[in-house]
């Protein structure tokens, strides 16, 4: 690669439910202008609006299970073939099985996009579930915010567009929670496995003050 050419950042964000997927996804978009491509805030927005992807996606949500591979593998596809993604991208939440992770090397040979690094933010499980008692979440923007450990700078106002008003996720519910650590926690070894074979994992410490995680995140990003 000549010069200040940079590599195309394809990147997969990985990490157990309250890992902080979606907080450093934030600071990615922010840094390196690529599309956020997430999963649970597409079935969100279809519940939102009550399509019918959006209703067969609520049954599994909110038990915390996975929404069918059928569903999920066909939004990604059709998103990754948008043209926005071609100067790179950013998946937060998908792949989750092995089989999404196959799903996906097809459709980006296909698209010919390939995966250049799959960030794997690590967190011990028991933190998990006081992170996700107390988020909150922008009505207006989605920003992400949490009671204790990132609260908005002024209270009661989003730092992101000002807005006012405040949501919890449903899914958020201490049974669901512990369901949703559950499924996944036994689905992250193959998927772990999986990239690290094709020496695409980096693993941050995500168990640490956000900006110090994101410093671990650019450097990987840097490095590729
Ligand atoms: P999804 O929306 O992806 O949920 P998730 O994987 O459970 O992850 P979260 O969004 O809850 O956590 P996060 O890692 O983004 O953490 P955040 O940054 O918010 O999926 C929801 C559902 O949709 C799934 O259960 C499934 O049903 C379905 N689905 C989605 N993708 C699917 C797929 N591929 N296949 C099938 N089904 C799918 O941070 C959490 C909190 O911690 C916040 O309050 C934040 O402020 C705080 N925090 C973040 N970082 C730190 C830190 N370093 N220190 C202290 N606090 C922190
Ligand atoms: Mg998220």
């Amino acid at each position: 690669m000549e010069g200040n050419m940079m590599t195309t950042l394809n990147l997969v964000l990985m990490g157990l439910p309250g890992a902080g997927k979606g907080t450093q996804a934030q600071k990615i978009v922010d840094e390196f202008k690529i599309p956020h491509i997430s999963t649970g805030d597409i079935f969100r927005a279809a519940m939102k609006n009550g399509t019918e992807m959006g209703i067969e996606a609520k049954k599994y949500i909110d038990q915390g299970n996975l929404v069918p591979d059928s569903v999920t593998d066909g939004i990604v596809e059709e998103r990754l073939s948008e043209d926005d993604t071609n100067a790179g991208f950013m998946l937060d939440g998908y792949p989750r099985n092995i089989d999404q992770a196959h799903a996906l090397e097809t459709m980006t040979t296909k698209l010919d996009k390939s995966i250049n690094a799959v960030i794997n933010i690590h967190v011990d499980p028991a933190v998990l579930v006081e992170r996700l008692s107390g988020r909150f979440i922008c009505k207006n923007c989605g920003a992400t915010y949490h009671k204790l450990y990132n609260p908005p700078k002024v209270e009661g106002t989003c730092d992101v567009c000002g807005h006012h008003e405040f949501y919890q996720r449903e899914d958020d519910k201490p049974e669901t929670v512990k369901n949703r650590i559950a499924v996944n926690t036994k689905l992250n070894t193959p998927l772990i496995d999986f990239y690290n074979e094709k020496k695409l994992l980096y693993t941050v410490n995500g168990d640490q003050d956000i900006n110090d995680v994101y410093k671990e995140i650019q450097k990987v990003l840097r490095a590729i």
